[in-house]
């Protein structure tokens, strides 16, 4: 892979940053992190995210506001940003559909879809869900009773005379394509349920709509016809390759995929890659559409009131840290098919158990006796085979459980650091392949835990207290702890696409900071050329987390 292209959806500016937004783009942050670290090279990865501006409701609300339709995309497309700051989202581009960079591009595409034949004039009569901005077939429109499947509004009847998009033209090649995982539709339920509704068949898109007396100067005009104006989806689509249609960031295309929730599947895996066949252009690699967060076994609505906007997310990163909410979300969201509930309670078990006494506890803890036991360096390679020469170390370390009455119960166990890592790597990488973010950096988290499960068996501490009884004891403790070290310094490698900051605190201490420009793969290789070294000094430092107090009241969003 030379590169890698991940994309969010574009959000509509008319809406508040909610957890659903922060949700999509931490995915595609966190993938873009990984890759970055992968390749080595972080200019070969882009991570595109942005403002959808040009939807009919912009309008309407910018006037209730005595606001004009761009003043009021400024201000909200401004909270986007903010908000995934807040999140320490490191996207390279935030587009905004308003800029020239986008018009221009996207009119471009549009001529040279009518040129080719595939847009075309018609009539169109059709359910137009207008809290959705689109059009919902028949059957849909008669199965929710006339009302819209998203929001639950009334449908409205609409005629119009409109430009087309012929998607009925791609049919059978979608069909191929999907089928063939030329395009990856994902998860694998989502692939089903996409190529099923392929087979109903597929009917013209409406791509344009006439503008009325009194309609603001809102959105893209057809190039060819400036009576009517682009739908607004179909021009938001394009935003994925007007960013990168220049002369430095066309390497980027195709994405490697576009990320969003299920909601919005159809316009990624069907019309755009359509529209980008007619364009001559290469489809994405893959489409991954996530399930959705929903509140304390509730869903989130405008009418329930109860969505868990920004404001509340940036409680939880002032009191856990924004690296536990990005966990949170990441570890325990809805990236499968099933939704996923955002509970308090929930939350705090899994800071607990993860992070307070998984990574945080593991980390301090070894830094401690490194420090304690070793003066704070790393006075011992470990080169065996086993992670242990000839297995010795462990040999001793169960010596001295069984000088102080604790012997280790059961047959010898080994524990095979080297082949643990490389595999841990492995797993993350292929996992990171087919979008399951969630799995690559709980590979590191299994990690931790074979660390501590093996300190639980070796008992450094045990093993200290005989030092000078024990003739290798020494050499086995120093050897028992580098392993240890070795081994977190490899799972914060995968660990840190999730927990940027907290993981660069850990590199700090322990001046262990990966090296630019070298591949996740060398940089991960236990005992390597980037491992720790002798002589090395690891700072014990602060607990990376504090535990939680169950008992606390959950936080609660500032208002301002
Ligand atoms: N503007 C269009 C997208 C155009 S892309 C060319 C749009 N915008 S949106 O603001 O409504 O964002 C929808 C997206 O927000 C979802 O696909 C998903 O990524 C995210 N989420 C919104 N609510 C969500 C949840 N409750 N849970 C998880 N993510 C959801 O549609």
């Amino acid at each position: 892979m030379d590169t890698y292209y991940v994309t969010t959806p574009i959000y509509y500016v008319n809406d508040r940053p909610h957890i659903g937004h922060c949700y999509t783009t931490l995915l595609a942050d966190v993938a873009a992190r990984f890759q970055r670290m992968r390749l080595g090279r972080p200019g070969d990865v882009f991570c595109l995210t942005g403002t959808d501006e040009h939807a009919e409701k912009v309008v309407q609300s910018a006037a209730q506001r005595g606001l004009s339709p761009l003043e009021w995309a400024d201000r909200n497309a401004a909270e986007f940003r903010k908000a995934f700051d807040a999140m320490d989202f490191a996207y390279d581009d935030f587009v905004r559909t308003t800029e020239d960079r986008h018009k221009t591009r996207a009119s471009a595409y549009i001529q040279k879809l009518v040129d080719s034949g595939d847009i075309e004039l018609g009539d169109y009569e059709g359910w137009f869900d207008a809290s959705q901005e689109e059009y919902v077939p028949e059957n849909t429109a008669r199965e929710h009773d006339y009302k819209s499947p998203v929001t639950g509004r009334p449908l409205e009847k609409r005629t119009e005379q409109n430009y087309f998009f012929r998607l009925d033209k791609y049919e059978g090649w979608l069909k191929e394509q999907i089928e063939s995982n030329s395009i990856r539709v994902l998860p694998d339920a989502r692939k089903n349920e996409v190529l099923g509704r392929i087979r109903q068949g597929l009917n013209k898109v409406p791509v344009s709509r006439r503008i009325k007396d009194g309609d603001a100067d809102w959105g893209i005009r057809m190039p060819n016809d400036p009576e009517h104006r682009i739908y607004v989806w179909i021009e938001a689509l394009c935003n994925y390759l007007t960013t990168v249609d220049t002369d430095d960031r066309r390497r980027f295309w195709p994405a490697n995929v576009h990320v969003m929730a299920k909601d919005i599947l159809w316009f990624h895996a069907v019309i755009w890659p359509a529209m980008l066949k007619a364009l001559g252009e290469e489809a994405p690699k893959a489409v991954y559409a996530h399930a959705y967060w929903i509140r304390e076994g509730r869903k989130m609505s405008k009418s329930l009131g109860n969505f868990i906007e920004i404001e509340l997310l940036e409680a939880y990163c002032e009191r856990y840290s924004t690296d536990a909410v990005r966990w949170y979300l990441l570890t325990q969201g809805p990236l499968g098919a099933n939704d996923a509930d955002f509970a308090h309670d929930h939350f705090v078990e899994t800071y607990n158990a993860d992070l307070a006494n998984g990574v945080g506890n593991s980390t301090s803890r070894v830094g401690n006796m490194i420090d304690k036991y070793l003066g704070g360096e790393l006075t011992m390679l470990c080169d065996g085979e086993y992670g242990f020469p000839n297995g010795t170390a462990l040999q001793t370390a169960l010596q001295a459980r069984q000088n102080a009455g604790k012997p280790a119960e059961g047959e010898m166990r080994t524990f095979h650091f080297a082949n643990l890592t490389r595999e841990a790597v492995e797993k993350a990488i292929a996992a990171a392949d087919g979008f399951e973010v969630d799995e690559m950096v709980r590979q590191g988290l299994s990690l931790v835990r074979a660390v501590d499960d093996f300190i639980s068996y070796s008992a450094p501490f045990t093993l200290a207290k005989q030092i000078d009884e024990l003739e290798d004891g020494p050499h086995a403790l120093a050897t028992i702890l580098y392993s240890c070290a070795e081994t977190l310094r490899i799972a914060s490698l995968l660990i840190a696409p999730a927990m940027p900051t907290k993981m660069a605190e850990l590199w700090q201490g322990w001046n262990c900071a990966p090296a630019d420009g070298i591949s996740l793969e060398e940089l991960a290789r236990f005992g390597g050329a980037h491992a720790l070294k002798k002589g090395q000094k690891i700072t014990k430092g602060e607990a990376l987390f504090m535990r939680a107090d169950p008992k606390e009241d959950a936080p609660v969003a500032k208002k301002d």
